[in-house]
């Protein structure tokens, strides 16, 4: 009897290797971690440890296919939720399928993942292995375990354990985005302290000196940073170094999960904040007033629906198709300055800009500014026909 478990490497994944087998009578479990571009140690850490405890483990490089399939879709959605650029929601679907094909691949009919049943990520998880039917194991959820009973459960089995009781972050890492939340964090009111935070500087010791970068978009995603060609994974990760020394791209806040639950949680995603900032100043001077309207609402329900993981949902699909028309003509570049943890964007120009100096400038006379008159006497016409009081 083989179960595969999604396998992170943390405390919550380690303690369900013993757990599969003491309390769920499998006597194979599959470890299957996959990097979705969170740091090298943190995947090695996770492969030497699902080496030591399972029975077999498979480390599988999805950073490519993330980025290609999930961020780059996040971008040009503009993809956020309740003000902030998702990053665990867009990398828990790929996850859960690379989980999968290891099931297919290892005959196995179970498929364990080590969500609290508290969160987000289950719901995640668990469409997607339903969606290709597998039966779900989540000791976390169905043994309603707390961590202190499972860094003593850990203890017991000779599990290494990474965290240390009075600084119990739980955190999750991609390339685009790093989140901790737990532990102390859990009071809304307490001040976290700057170690939470890896990738960016306190916006108080960056550089006294401002940077200047220009980022170059093709069809709604970046592919240059000052003038450079870079492919997805290095021009992310380039980005996130550049803007996290300045401070850029740290959120606390309190967040509503899908459960309803409301929750204190902490991000940073420095490449992510400057990226959509300058996407956003881009589609400006290309799309059109209506297309800018309507892609507000298109851009919330896909943020909606990629942060409840339902990447199957033939809306998400549907909306993807419009919003991949629009971006055909998000092309060009936007320099902006990089300044102790803030975003200044100072100019943008493109091919396809919906932009005519010469129509606007108010030096010039080719629009003959006398066509306005008609214009004006309609406009505004019945607010002004109201009968007076
Ligand atoms: N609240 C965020 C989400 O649902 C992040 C959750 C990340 N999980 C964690 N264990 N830090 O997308
Ligand atoms: C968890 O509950 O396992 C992590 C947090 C989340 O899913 O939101």
């Amino acid at each position: 009897k083989t179960v595969v478990l999604s396998f992170s490497g943390g405390l919550d994944t380690s303690i369900c290797v013993p757990l599969l087998k003491e309390r769920y009578g499998y006597d194979r479990v599959v470890t299957v971690a996959v990097d979705v571009g969170q740091p090298e140690d943190e995947v090695k850490m996770a492969t030497d440890k699902g080496e030591l405890i399972a029975d077999r483990h498979y480390t599988i490089d999805a950073t490519e296919k993330f980025v290609k399939n999930h961020i780059f879709p996040a971008i040009k959605a503009n993809g956020s939720y309740e003000g902030y650029p998702m990053g665990t929601s867009l990398a828990r679907p790929l996850i859960a399928e690379e989980t999968v094909a290891i099931a297919r691949k290892e005959g196995a009919l179970a498929v364990a993942h080590g969500c609290t049943g508290k969160g987000n990520d289950q719901l995640r998880f668990d469409f997607i292995f339903r969606l290709h039917g597998y039966e779900i194991i989540a000791p976390m959820r169905e043994m309603n375990l707390t961590r202190e009973w499972e860094i003593d459960y850990a203890k017991e089995h000779n599990i290494p354990v990474p965290v240390v009781k009075d600084k119990p972050w739980s955190i999750d890492e991609n390339i685009w985005s790093r989140s901790i939340e737990g532990g102390r964090l859990e009071d809304p009111a307490y001040h976290p302290p700057d170690e939470i935070y890896h990738w960016t500087t306190n916006p108080r010791d960056a550089p006294d000196t401002p940077e200047a970068i220009t980022i170059e978009f093709a069809e709604g995603v970046p592919v240059a940073i000052n003038g450079e060609a870079m492919d997805g994974i290095s021009l992310i990760r380039k980005m996130n170094v550049i803007a996290g020394r300045h401070g850029i791209g740290r959120n606390d806040m309190v967040e509503d999960r899908i459960l309803g639950l409301k929750a204190r949680e902490n991000y940073e995603h420095p490449a992510a904040t400057v990226i959509l900032a300058a996407h956003k100043d881009l589609e400006r001077l290309c799309l059109t007033r209506q297309e800018l309207a309507f892609k507000v609402s298109v851009d919330e329900k896909w943020s909606e629906l990629a942060y409840m993981g339902l990447v199957h949902e033939p809306l998400y699909h549907a909306l993807n198709a419009f919003i991949d028309t629009t971006q055909i003509r998000v092309n060009g570049i936007v320099d902006l300055e990089l300044f102790k943890g803030n975003i200044r964007i100072l100019g943008r120009s493109s091919p396809d800009a919906i932009y005519s100096d010469d129509l606007v400038s108010f030096d010039s006379t080719t629009l003959d500014q006398a066509h306005a008159v008609g214009y004006s006497v309609f406009f505004g016409l019945q607010a002004r026909m109201i009968p007076k009081k």
